[in-house]
C-alpha cells in the first residue's frame, strides 16, 4: 500500500483554493481506501509566520474542526497536529545538515514571503521546505496531495531524500506530487496570482462563508476583459461554476460566454448559490464540532499517539544510519 502525506497550515479559515487543491482530493483518496495515508496541521510552519500565541491556538482547534467537518474520517486516516510528534522537528535538522542553503534560497516561497514579511525573514523561514521534507519523509510519503504552488516544495523533498540517502546509504523514497483538476484557483480581486489567504478577505471565498458573504465577494469579482478572449477572472468563475455546478448550469454560461451574450452578473448569482448550497452541510457540522473541543481534541491526540508510533520507528533507525547511537 501507498503511503500518502500532506499538511495544511492552521493559517485561517480553509478557502475553496484549499478545498479545490488539496482538501477535496485528500477525501477522495481516503474514501479509495487504496492508501495508507498521514494528514496533519502544520502548526510548527506556522510560527514562521508573526501569530499571537492565543491566535494561533484557536487557529489549531478551527482547522482540525474544518478537516472533520470537510469529511476527513480518523479511522480511515492519522489525521493529527504536527507539533504533537516531536520527531518531525528532530528529523528536519538532521536534514538541514545536508541540504545545501543555496537549494534553499531558490525556493519561488521564501522569495514571496520574505518580501511579504521584510520585518521577519526568520531561518524557520529558509528552512520551512526542510521542516516539510522530514513530515513527508518521516512516513515514507510516496504521494503528496497539494496546489500548484507545493510542486517545488514536494521536488525538493525528493532532493533531500537523495542527498541523504547518497551519504547514509538508500533509506527514503522518491515522493510525487498529486494535483487535481483544479490546482490553482484564483484571486477573485486579483484573477493573475493564486487565491491565497495571505492577500486579504476579499480575495477569497472561506468554506465557512455565509451565502451572503459568498454573494458579496463575487459581486465584486473582477471579470473585466483586457484587450479581449476570456478574461482570467472570468475564466475563474466559470471553471469554478464547473466544479461546483451542474453540467447544464456550467454549458449554458460557457456557450453564453463564447457567443457574447453572458451577464456575468448572473453567473454571479448562480454561483453564489451554488457554492453556499455546496457547503451548507459543511457550515452545520463544523459549527456543531467547534462547540465541542474536547471531543477534537481527543481525536487529535489519538492521531499523533498512532503517527508518533511510526516516528519512532523511522527516528531509530535515522539516529542508527547518522551514527548518533
Ligand atoms: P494560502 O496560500 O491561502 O495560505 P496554503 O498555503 O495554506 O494556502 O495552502 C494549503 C494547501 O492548499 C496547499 O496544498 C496548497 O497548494 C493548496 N492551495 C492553496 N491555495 C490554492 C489555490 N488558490 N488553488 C489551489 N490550491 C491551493
Ligand atoms: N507547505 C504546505 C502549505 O503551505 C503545508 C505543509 C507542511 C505540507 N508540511 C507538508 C504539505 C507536508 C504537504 C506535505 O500548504
Amino acid at each position: 500500500m501507498e503511503t500518502i502525506v500532506s499538511g495544511i497550515q492552521p493559517t485561517g479559515n480553509l478557502h475553496i483554493g484549499n478545498y479545490l487543491g488539496a482538501v477535496k482530493n485528500f477525501i477522495a483518496l481516503q474514501n479509495s481506501g487504496k492508501y495508507e495515508m498521514y494528514i496533519f496541521i502544520a502548526d510548527l510552519h506556522s510560527l514562521t509566520e508573526n501569530l499571537a500565541p492565543d491566535k494561533l491556538r484557536t487557529q489549531i482547534t478551527t482547522a482540525a474542526a474544518e478537516f472533520l467537518a470537510a469529511g476527513i474520517d480518523p479511522d480511515k486516516v492519522i489525521f493529527f497536529r504536527q507539533s504533537d510528534v516531536q520527531e518531525h522537528a528532530e528529523l528536519a535538522w538532521i536534514f538541514n545538515c545536508v541540504m545545501p542553503i543555496a537549494e534553499l534560497y531558490r525556493m519561488t516561497q521564501f522569495k514571496d514571503k520574505s518580501e511579504r514579511q521584510e520585518s521577519n525573514v526568520n531561518a524557520g523561514l529558509l528552512t520551512y521546505p526542510v521542516l516539510q521534507a522530514a513530515d513527508i519523509l518521516m512516513y515514507q510519503g510516496a504521494l503528496v496531495p497539494v496546489g500548484q504552488d507545493q510542486i517545488q516544495h514536494v521536488e525538493l523533498t525528493r532532493v533531500v531524500a537523495r542527498k541523504f540517502n547518497q551519504r547514509y546509504g538508500d533509506f527514503f523514497p522518491e515522493t510525487k506530487h498529486l494535483l487535481t483538476t483544479v490546482p490553482k484557483v484564483m484571486s477573485l480581486l486579483e484573477p493573475a496570482k493564486k487565491m491565497s489567504k495571505s492577500l486579504g478577505k476579499d480575495h477569497v471565498i472561506d468554506m465557512a462563508d455565509e451565502p451572503a458573504m459568498i454573494e458579496k465577494k463575487l459581486k465584486k469579482a473582477v471579470t473585466a476583459t483586457e484587450g479581449g478572449g476570456l478574461a482570467p477572472g472570468a475564466q475563474n468563475l466559470l471553471s469554478l461554476l464547473k466544479e461546483f455546478g451542474s453540467q447544464e448550469e456550467y454549458q449554458k454560461f460557457s456557450a453564453a460566454e463564447k457567443d457574447g451574450s453572458i451577464r456575468y452578473g448572473d453567473l454571479k448569482g448562480t454561483l453564489a448559490k451554488t457554492i453556499a448550497d455546496h457547503f451548507a452541510n459543511f457550515r452545520a457540522k463544523r459549527n456543531e464540532l467547534l462547540q465541542q473541543p474536547e471531543k477534537i481534541e481527543k481525536i487529535l491526540a489519538s492521531g499523533a499517539e498512532k503517527a508518533r508510533a511510526v516516528a519512532e520507528k523511522t527516528m531509530s533507525e535515522v539516529r542508527k544510519l547518522v551514527g548518533l547511537n
